[in-house]
């Protein structure tokens, strides 16, 4: 099925200087880059985007984390995009990752794992809508 997904480059990823590394591994996994963009998330963003996280005890620091640097968002899409960005990216925690994977790669803890990744399709739409207009996808 094709589907579409949204990966940010988190503030860790962005200071380890991998953003072009991150890239490179969806492309060559033959996911088409559809959107793209470097921004500063808000509070009022990261509420939205993370509500399932809000009554979190690490919430204040992971929004804090998350605007701290710039983030590098980008929309891919693909054959099941959303399965295979997962793979590409690994779990949340580095440390359960396999070799080979971003967030093994490059990823340091949980707060500290380099990128996002949509965890479904809704979650996708409600990703794209929230950083991303028509005008600034290219499908
Ligand atoms: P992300 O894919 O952006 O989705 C939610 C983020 O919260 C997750 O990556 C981690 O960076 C962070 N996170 C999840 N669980 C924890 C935790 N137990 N402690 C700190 N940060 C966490």
């Amino acid at each position: 099925m094709e589907e579409q997904t949204v990966v940010l480059v988190k503030p860790d990823g962005f200071e380890k200087k991998v953003v072009g590394q991150v890239i490179d591994r969806f492309e060559r996994a033959g996911l088409a880059l559809v959107g793209l963009k470097m921004i500063r998330l808000t509070q009022g963003v990261l509420d939205v985007w993370y509500a399932h996280h809000k009554d979190k005890p690490f919430f204040p620091e992971l929004s804090k984390q998350m605007m701290s640097t710039p983030v590098v968002a980008m929309v891919l899409s693909g054959e099941n995009a959303i399965e295979k960005v997962f793979a590409i990216c690994g779990p949340t925690d580095p440390a359960e990752a396999a070799p080979g994977t971003i967030r093994k790669d490059f990823g340091v803890d949980k707060p500290h794992n380099v990128v996002h990744r949509s965890d479904s399709a809704e979650a996708a739409q409600k990703e794209i809508g929230l950083l991303f207009t028509p005008e600034e996808l290219f499908s």
